[in-house]
């Protein structure tokens, strides 16, 4: 039998919501990593170091007893956050990074930035101290189209910030495109990018074709196919720019299976077994380590996970649920089309 050892893997992009969703998941994720940044989109969305504090604590009453989790807190941009609670929130020790959404951009996103202007003195802040900003990178114009917003994006807004910004560090977060890829390895410091294990699988024929398949769609949409190749290659390419953020996004299955149903890709649970998967695929095993376990602390100024986990490949396929089931509802798991066989031990 196959066997692959690395070092405990890392999650650098990650929602767990709260109550009943957060009791149901957290532990697909404690299960297998070792750390998460987790996403402050709830609502209320957690904006204050204090906010972030509670929820830290609701999220480690939620890991189950056996399981060892750190979760890595992280802050909500508004147009109204205070650079010294952000930078109380750093020395502190407790706010890893803090997340930029463009208002309206995604799943709980309206408190989130109409004017880059409004936050330049706090971006201005965490450049002087180090702190990394987590960007979801689409523009909200209505006129320009849902599939190129990532690049516009790069173009009009991300590029502008690191230019007025040098010293500031941005994680390009859910990197889905060509451009996106080609924009950090054109960048020489201060940009990396997190990579989710979906994006590596489905394009977006996997969203439209032979039907509205609702458990394929999450922002930043899944683009062609030759986004998806570009994708690929810079994960398992071994760069240390790159570095896997699941950014799985748990919705209960009532509020994807309607007529405008929430975006989000539910991936906790089986990640490393698809990533396994992707790897051998691309004649990468040997470079996972590296993306799951390796880049991601070394850019966020951390060691890696000393402990390592054991990844196997059996003859027989790992049946994964279809759904969980939560206090709040099923949640469905991640199809990825194939067979499994990698499994975590
Ligand atoms: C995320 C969510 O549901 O919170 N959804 C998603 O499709 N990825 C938000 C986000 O990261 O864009
Ligand atoms: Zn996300």
């Amino acid at each position: 039998m196959k066997t692959i050892s690395i070092r405990r893997p890392d999650d650098w992009h990650l929602h767990l919501r709260d109550g009943a969703v957060l009791a149901g998941v957290v532990g697909d994720s404690s299960r297998h990593f070792g750390r998460a940044i987790i996403m402050p989109n709830l609502v209320p969305p957690v904006v204050t170091t204090q906010d972030a504090k509670a929820y830290r604590d609701r999220i480690l009453a939620a890991v189950p007893a056996d399981h060892r989790f750190e979760p890595l807190m992280t802050l909500y941009l508004t147009e109204q956050t205070n650079a010294d609670d952000v930078e109380e929130g750093k020395r502190s020790g407790l706010i890893t990074a803090v997340k930029l959404y463009p208002a309206g951009a995604t799943t709980n996103s309206h408190g989130g930035v109409r004017d880059l202007d409004k936050v330049m003195p706090v971006l201005e802040r965490m450049a002087r101290i180090g702190l990394t900003l987590c960007v979801h990178g689409e523009v909200t114009t209505p006129e320009v189209d849902i599939f190129d917003r990532e690049a516009v994006f790069i173009e009009e807004k991300l590029d502008l910030i690191r230019r007025r910004l040098p010293e500031l560090r941005v994680t390009m977060e859910h990197v889905t495109t060509k451009e996106g890829i080609d924009y950090i390895l054109a960048a020489d410091r201060n940009l990396a990018g997190s990579i989710t294990t979906h994006h590596l699988i489905i394009n977006r024929n996997d969203i439209l074709v032979g039907g509205i398949r609702p458990h394929y769609f999450c922002l930043p949409v899944a683009k062609r196919e030759h986004h998806r190749q570009a994708l690929r290659k810079a994960a398992t390419s071994g760069d240390q720019r790159f570095f896997l953020g699941t950014d799985s996004a748990p919705h209960v299955d009532p509020l994807k299976e309607c007529a405008c149903g929430c975006a989000g890709i539910y991936t906790s649970i089986n990640t490393m077994s698809c990533l396994a998967h992707v790897f051998e695929e691309e004649n990468a095993l040997d470079r996972l380590e590296a993306f799951a376990s390796l880049n991601g602390p070394a850019w966020y100024g951390l060691p890696a996970n000393e402990e390592t986990i054991v990844l196997e490949k059996q003859p027989d396929p790992i049946v994964y649920p279809a759904k969980i089931d939560t206090d709040a509802g099923p949640i469905t798991v991640f199809d990825p089309k194939f067979p499994l066989h990698w499994a975590v031990r």
